[in-house]
């Protein structure tokens, strides 16, 4: 099958990467470029486990060709870890499930953590529980029961809301 180099950007690094034209952001990531915090679940967009950011905004990568990312800043739960925000590698939202105990098998988690955190910015404060949920929406999750996952994000909007201390 022919293939079409694809020049990307993702998780703020220029990246190449050869592979059918058909082939959606999803397989890009996880079959040529070893990024595979992104989830195949149900891969016709009905689970959000596979949801990213394109130019800061969370899609489904499953539903998204590769070749529609190009000249776009892909962001991926790899890169959660290094942005501003981030502490020791860790993102507090990431700090906050690991807390509130908000990942059960884990299946879920990337693309709930790459919703919320799109999420937090857009809302600059302390987000309530209803943002939250319909924010969350079309992220299913089967173990949890979602409270958790919602005391860590609210958690993570107070953890960002809260004055740095820089001593
Ligand atoms: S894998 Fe994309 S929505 Fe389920
Ligand atoms: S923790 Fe298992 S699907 Fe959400």
């Amino acid at each position: 099958m022919a293939e079409a180099l694809l020049s990307l950007r993702i998780n703020g690094e220029s990246v190449h990467a050869a592979a059918p034209a058909h082939w959606t952001l999803l397989e890009v990531l996880r079959y040529r470029l070893d990024l595979i915090g992104s989830k195949q679940g149900c891969d016709k967009g009905d689970c959000g486990a596979c949801t990213v950011q394109v130019d800061g905004e969370p899609v489904l990568a499953c539903l998204t060709l590769a070749c529609a990312a190009a000249g776009r800043e892909v962001r991926t739960v790899e890169g959660l870890g290094w942005s501003p925000e981030a502490s020791n590698g860790c993102h507090p939202l990431q700090d906050a499930f690991d807390r509130w105990d908000a990942a059960q098998c884990g299946f879920c988690t990337p693309g709930i953590l790459m919703s919320a955190e799109a999420l937090l910015r857009k809302v600059g404060r302390v987000v309530t529980r209803d943002e939250v949920r319909e924010a969350l929406a079309g992220n299913l999750c089967r173990c949890t029961g979602y409270t958790k996952i919602i005391d860590a994000v609210v958690d993570a909007s107070e953890m960002l809301a809260a004055p740095r201390d820089e001593t």
